[in-house]
């Protein structure tokens, strides 16, 4: 630890009080995926879901977070780690207000997404891999980045020139090219539900 005269100051309302509080164990839901997968839609509709059962959620997700937070960065590994890493320190700090946070960011690398695992700790991290493979994410392309990347306009692009590494042992693997939203949120409650009620 470097000598920078920085202390940690702790306060008098524990995570404990605020879980117990808002009745729900905070936790960090990391999706990670291709372009198009279908990260940010199964995100926010899992969030629709869970705040209408009451609990107390927030989404991050790349392309928000990259208009505000993050926008000095771009998409070398070196920014895409930086990106990961402050996204990886909000997740935590909205942890600890006792908040169930869904991110939703391509975090192609693993070491990247080892770094968010440490950082929140193992026992908070629940790593969904939305699998949806090249093809169809490039076939949808929803935002018309993929046939831009092909032409050589976007450099680093994931997939295309740019590696993202599969994640090995994800807690929840989901292919979205043949389900319906309503039902690949349904198959993920029905995980993360042991994991989030008090
Ligand atoms: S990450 O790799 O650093 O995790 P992040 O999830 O924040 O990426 O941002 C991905 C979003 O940025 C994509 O959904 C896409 O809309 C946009 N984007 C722009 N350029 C690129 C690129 N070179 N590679 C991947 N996504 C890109």
């Amino acid at each position: 630890m470097k000598d920078n005269n920085i202390f940690k100051q702790n306060s008098f309302v524990s995570i404990d009080l605020r879980s117990n509080r808002l009745k729900q164990k905070p936790k960090l839901i990391w999706f990670t995926g291709l372009s198009g997968s279908g990260k940010t839609t199964l995100s926010i509709h899992l969030e629709k879901l869970l705040f209408e059962k009451g609990f107390s959620t927030y989404v991050l997700d790349g392309d928000n977070v990259r208009l505000g937070l993050c926008n000095d960065l771009g998409f070398s590994v070196e920014d895409r780690y930086e990106n990961i890493r402050r996204i990886s320190e909000v997740s935590k700090l909205l942890l600890d207000a006792g908040i169930i946070v869904l991110s939703s960011f391509i975090s192609p690398l693993k070491s990247h997404r080892e770094h968010v695992r440490k950082t929140v700790g193992a026992e908070n991290y629940i790593e969904i891999f939305v699998s949806t493979p090249l093809d169809v994410c490039e076939e949808r392309d929803t935002k018309g980045l993929y046939k831009k990347a092909r032409k050589g306009y976007i450099k680093n692009f994931t997939g295309i020139s740019s590696d993202f590494e599969y994640p090995k042992n994800p807690k929840i693997k989901i292919d979205t090219t043949d389900l319906t939203i309503k039902k690949s949120v349904g198959i993920i409650f029905k995980e993360i539900k042991k994991h989030i009620y008090v």
